[in-house]
């Protein structure tokens, strides 16, 4: 299931996001003693992550890695990490903790099989889940061209895949739906009037191996809030 907020302006929605996962953060550090976020990469977050890291938290407590990266060197300008560390892991949030998903030169069954183990004991599930989506309906890389589209919907995989868009350079590492859909709280955060279209056909239809963002709006044990801005 899923809730759409508007707002009227990308900067207010970036302002009442951090509001609001500020909040759950802040909550789940004082229950469990700490807490974990994975964000996505794209050009939509920067500003979310900016108001993000202006936030007083207790931010040695918490943990940030990604619903999925590309299979590139840190200091790549398309990888997601190097996004994070310039824009959400500043200001406030220097002393976060950070789980690399590129860990290694080569994304082999060995480095997934390790790094499985890892989130599988120290992050799953996740507090904070914000989604992205792309126009042909991908979320995270869970890509609706890539061979692994089956395996990344199917509720038995493991908690890391690698995947290999046809459509979208790189090899990924991306969070399987079945580990994603565990987060407490799921966020899809998409901006312009194109993102609305694409979202109302995902809304529209049912095939998730067509549009993957589509599982996270279809499943009933799962409650997508849609943050959309102009
Ligand atoms: C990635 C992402 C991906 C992204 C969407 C939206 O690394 O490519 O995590 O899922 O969130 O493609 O990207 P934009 O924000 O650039 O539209």
């Amino acid at each position: 299931m899923y809730q759409i907020n508007e707002f009227e302006q990308r900067k207010l929605l970036d302002e009442a996001l951090a509001d609001k996962v500020a909040a759950i953060l802040t909550a789940a550090v004082k229950t469990k003693g700490s807490a974990s976020i994975a964000v996505s990469g794209g050009s939509t977050p920067k500003g979310f992550f900016h108001a993000l890291s202006k936030k007083k938290l207790a931010w040695q407590a918490i943990t940030i890695t990604l619903a999925d990266e590309r299979w590139v060197e840190i200091d790549s300008s398309d990888s997601n990490t190097k996004l994070v560390y310039e824009n959400l892991i500043q200001n406030e949030a220097v002393n976060a903790k950070f789980f690399h998903l590129k860990q290694g030169e080569t994304l082999s069954d060995d480095t997934l099989d390790d790094l499985n183990l890892a989130v599988n004991q120290q992050l799953l599930p996740l507090d904070v889940l914000i989604l992205g989506m792309g126009e042909d309906g991908h979320t995270a890389s869970l890509f609706p061209c890539s061979d692994e589209i089956e395996t990344c919907l199917s509720l038995n995989s493991p908690a890391l895949l690698k995947v290999v868009p046809q459509t979208a350079p790189h090899q990924r590492i991306s969070f399987s739906f079945a580990a994603l859909a565990q987060s407490k709280n799921t966020f899809l955060h998409i901006s312009g009037a194109s993102k609305k279209q694409v979202l109302a056909k995902a809304i529209a239809g049912q095939e998730c191996k067509e549009m993957p963002i589509r599982a996270f709006l279809q499943a009933p044990d799962v409650n997508t809030q849609v943050y959309w801005a102009e």
